[in-house]
């Protein structure tokens, strides 16, 4: 597939970054569409090709336990704790090119100043690109950053993707040892801290018309799997009075659920929906349908739950349905650590930008895993076209990317003229 230009020899830099993505865009599983997932041969081959462009700027690289693109410069002494900088290698699908992929491009760009300005640190930088962010293949989420962050639960090899391979043979034949995945945990002592850079996903920067800004927390996400169970029976045939329709009051409780999530200050998205058996002229016996839901703090996602919840019972016993909701991932809120969070803030100070605008992130970041092993801090870029994420036409302008590597360089050395 060739979504974006073909990629150019670029000087280093935010052009660089760019074409970098762009050359990762055209490594999907789809032809029309740009899909990358945990431990496919396309998440093998960006992985190397990334290896590749740490080299270029002088990091050590291998591929972690968990799938994990790592690369290392040493500091001023080999040995030192790690400040480790990334984002993830991997995609929704009928991704953009950017959600990820630029964060880590930023970071082997940050490396490459920092090594050819000849400034030796007082910590080794460490680029991770992490897989398996968005969880698009197992549905649990943040499998890379979770083994990184020792959160690995070996119960999660037995998860399978929609084609039924498990997460065991996935690994296998990617080239991992699927009962050894755990070992990527790294120890705290081992790390500086954790800082990534993204694009916002959403409209705010545009909105107030600035380039940067520094997120505050990320907020805590909920996914559900939800079935309502009715009777099938004859589309023609089955009176309404006895009809029991999993699907019409599936779409009842869909409707209701964007109302209590703009009434709690919460975010809801059914994704996805299927009825069954899925005749034209059969009346849907089961309807499963996704619920992802988030809010700034743990408290209002779980209260705005706890009444979507209610409503599906009240619908249910109305229309003689069953109700039934089964989590399978659930990240809570976090906050960013301050002392990197005052680093970030330094380094959009330098660009010229003396009050940084403050953000808490709606979307999920490797962040909310690595925090249980290091903090963590990010720096938000805006994204144009309406701020569209999770699409195609995901866009960012050069000269943000540029504003970008300038705070994200000056984030880094902040973070060493703190520590001496
Ligand atoms: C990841 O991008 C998420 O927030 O779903
Ligand atoms: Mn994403
Ligand atoms: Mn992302």
């Amino acid at each position: 597939m060739t979504p974006h230009p073909p990629a150019q020899r670029s000087v280093p830099g935010a052009a660089r970054a760019l074409a970098h993505c762009h050359e990762l865009a055209r490594i999907s599983s789809l032809d029309d569409a740009i899909e990358r997932v945990h431990l496919s041969t396309e998440h093998k081959i960006a992985n190397a090709l990334a290896a590749a462009w740490m080299q270029e700027v002088g990091l050590d690289t291998w591929v972690d336990e968990a799938g994990n693109l790592c690369g290392r410069l040493e500091g001023h002494k080999p040995g030192l704790p790690a400040l480790v900088l990334g984002s993830h290698l991997d995609t929704v699908t009928d991704a953009g090119a950017y959600d990820g992929m630029l964060g880590v491009m930023l970071a082997i760009e940050v490396v490459d100043r920092i090594r050819r300005s000849g400034r030796r640190l007082p910590f080794a930088l460490e680029v991770v690109g992490f897989t398996d962010e968005e969880g698009t293949r197992f549905g649990n989420a943040l499998m890379g950053s979770r083994a990184f962050a020792g959160l690995w639960d070996p119960a999660w090899t037995e998860l399978e993707d929609r084609k039924g391979v498990t997460l065991r043979d996935a690994a296998k034949n990617f080239g991992l040892d699927p009962d050894a995945i755990g070992d990527a945990a790294r120890r705290s002592e081992d790390l500086v801290g954790y800082l990534e850079t993204h694009i916002e996903q959403g409209p705010s920067l545009l909105d107030a018309d600035r380039a940067l800004a520094v997120v505050s927390s990320i907020a805590g996400a909920r996914r559900l799997a939800l079935t309502v169970t009715g009777r099938a029976g004859h589309a023609g045939g089955t009176p309404y009075a006895r009809r029991r329709d999993a699907l019409v009051g599936a779409s009842e409780i869909i409707v209701e659920i964007e109302r209590i999530a703009k009434r709690t200050d919460t975010v809801a998205t059914v994704g996805r929906v299927r009825a069954f058996p899925g005749g034209v002229n059969v009346v849907p016996g089961v309807a499963r349908f996704s619920l992802d839901l988030r809010a700034e703090s743990d408290e209002r996602r779980d209260a705005a739950f706890e009444e979507i919840e209610a409503f599906a019972r009240d619908v249910c016993e109305r229309r003689g349905l069953a109700w039934q909701a089964d989590e399978f991932y659930r990240a809570d809120a976090v906050v960013c650590d301050p002392a990197l969070r005052f680093a970030v803030e330094q380094g959009i100070r330098a660009t010229g930008d003396d009050e940084p605008m403050v953000l808490w992130s709606r979307a999920g970041h490797d962040g909310m895993a690595v925090q249980a092993v290091t903090g963590f801090a990010m720096l938000f870029l805006r994204c144009g076209n309406d701020g569209v994420s999770h699409h195609p036409d995901e866009i960012v302008a050069e000269s943000d990317v540029e504003a970008a590597l300038d705070a994200f360089e000056a984030t880094v050395l902040a973070v060493a003229d703190a520590r001496g």
